[in-house]
């Protein structure tokens, strides 16, 4: 098989990488080693920054988004048993979309096969075979019991964290920067309605709290947990006790049927460069947030249409100066995603079981973020989404 974009990963980064190329008439191939079905069910954070829901939509893959996507003027943060809300529409005149990553990857399958698009899913041990310096990469795998090769001028390595792209690079090419949180959260999707129509992040002396939602009866919750929590010993009753608990009284709180629950780890991690040789990293194969603010998959739909443009340039009138620029364009960028996710997940976790100096500061932090004009008017900014150039 030859194409000119090989793509490892039919997440958000590779659907939408592939997808952009289509339309620059540049053409790609997809390996993922899941399944459809498996790829299309996986929930994910469910919240768009204001520019990526446009670029779905400009782009032909927002028809089912438009419909379906419940569109946020803000959000609402709980402390000291007071909801106090923060309008980024008011603000700064931006919105933000509450649409499951899973769905994002759903409709982009669908475009892409519908546009002829090549995506080759259940592939097994799947490797780079390049040199990174010289000369066209390809990918090796095993598909349908055949071993399997495609040569490329490029590849884009968007399987992941725990991908094969990162770790085929040589030993010295990149430098991961790292912080791991010492708490998880614990997941539910549940059949009720959320408290608000708004997400209400809780600061809670017994622990951080998340409210989403993914409908109108059909809510996304959260609780901070220890990063090793054994799910098995929160029984359903546990749990509803607990989101009560922490959400203090600011809503009513409306239990339903649990239909899934997960632990999250929290992590925070840069690799620098995003790319040598042939090679660029895009999403989570080269950075993961903590999910407080939601970041993931923004910040890999960031990358991707970086690097897009970057291969437009090269194919449509040769310039390299864009592909050249790629790692340093998409980290100023994820850093300041890095900084903001770091900076809501510090500022409302518990680090400690007693009342000590860091609480009072958070809180006094949270006191500010949610009165003055100016620091709610960063927190929006960061939230919806920074400006793409
Ligand atoms: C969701 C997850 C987040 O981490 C967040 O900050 C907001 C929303 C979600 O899954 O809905």
């Amino acid at each position: 098989m030859r194409t000119q974009v090989g793509i490892v990963g039919a997440g958000p980064a590779g659907l939408m990488l592939s997808h952009l190329l289509h339309l620059a008439g540049i053409s790609s191939i997809i390996v993922e080693n899941k399944s459809r079905a498996y790829c299309e069910a996986r929930v994910r954070a469910g919240l768009m920054e204001h520019w990526v829901a446009h670029m779905l939509i400009e782009t032909g893959v927002g028809e089912r988004l438009q419909r379906e996507a419940m569109v946020h003027d803000g959000i609402y943060i709980a402390f000291n048993g007071e909801a106090r809300h923060i309008d980024f529409h008011k603000l700064i005149g931006k919105q933000v979309y509450i649409y499951d990553q899973k769905e994002v990857v759903t409709d982009l399958i669908a475009r892409r096969l519908a546009d002829g698009g090549q995506i080759l899913f259940e592939v097994e041990d799947t490797s780079l075979i390049y040199d990174f310096i010289g000369g066209d990469p390809k990918i090796r795998f095993r598909h349908e019991g055949r071993e399997q090769l495609i040569e490329c001028d490029f590849i884009g390595g968007c399987d992941g964290f725990h991908g094969i792209c990162r770790p085929s690079f040589p030993d010295r090419a990149l430098r991961g920067y790292d912080r791991v949180y010492p708490f998880g959260w614990l997941g539910i999707l549940s059949e009720s309605p959320p408290p608000e129509n708004e997400l209400i992040y809780c600061f809670h002396e017994r622990g951080f709290a998340l409210f989403s939602m993914r409908g109108p009866d059909l809510s996304r919750l959260y609780l901070q947990c220890a990063p090793d929590e054994d799910i098995d010993r929160w029984s359903d009753q546990r749990i509803w006790d607990e989101l009560e608990a922490r959400l203090g009284g600011v809503r009513p709180l409306v239990r339903g049927s649990i239909l899934q629950k997960g632990i999250t780890p929290m992590r925070s991690y840069v690799t620098e460069p995003m790319q040598a040789g042939r090679v660029f990293l895009a999403g989570d194969a080269a950075h993961i947030v903590p999910p407080t603010g939601a970041k993931g998959m923004n910040l890999a739909m960031a990358d991707v249409r970086v690097l897009a443009r970057a291969f437009e340039a090269h194919y449509r009138s040769g310039r390299d100066d864009l592909l050249a620029n790629y790692s340093a364009t998409c980290l100023s960028r994820v850093w300041k995603g890095q900084r903001f996710s770091w900076w809501m997940t510090q500022m409302l976790h518990r680090h400690s079981d007693e009342i000590d100096f860091d609480t009072k500061r958070q809180i006094a932090e949270i006191d500010y973020v949610t009165s003055s004009p100016a620091a709610m008017t960063s927190l929006a900014e960061n939230y919806a989404g920074l400006p793409m150039e």
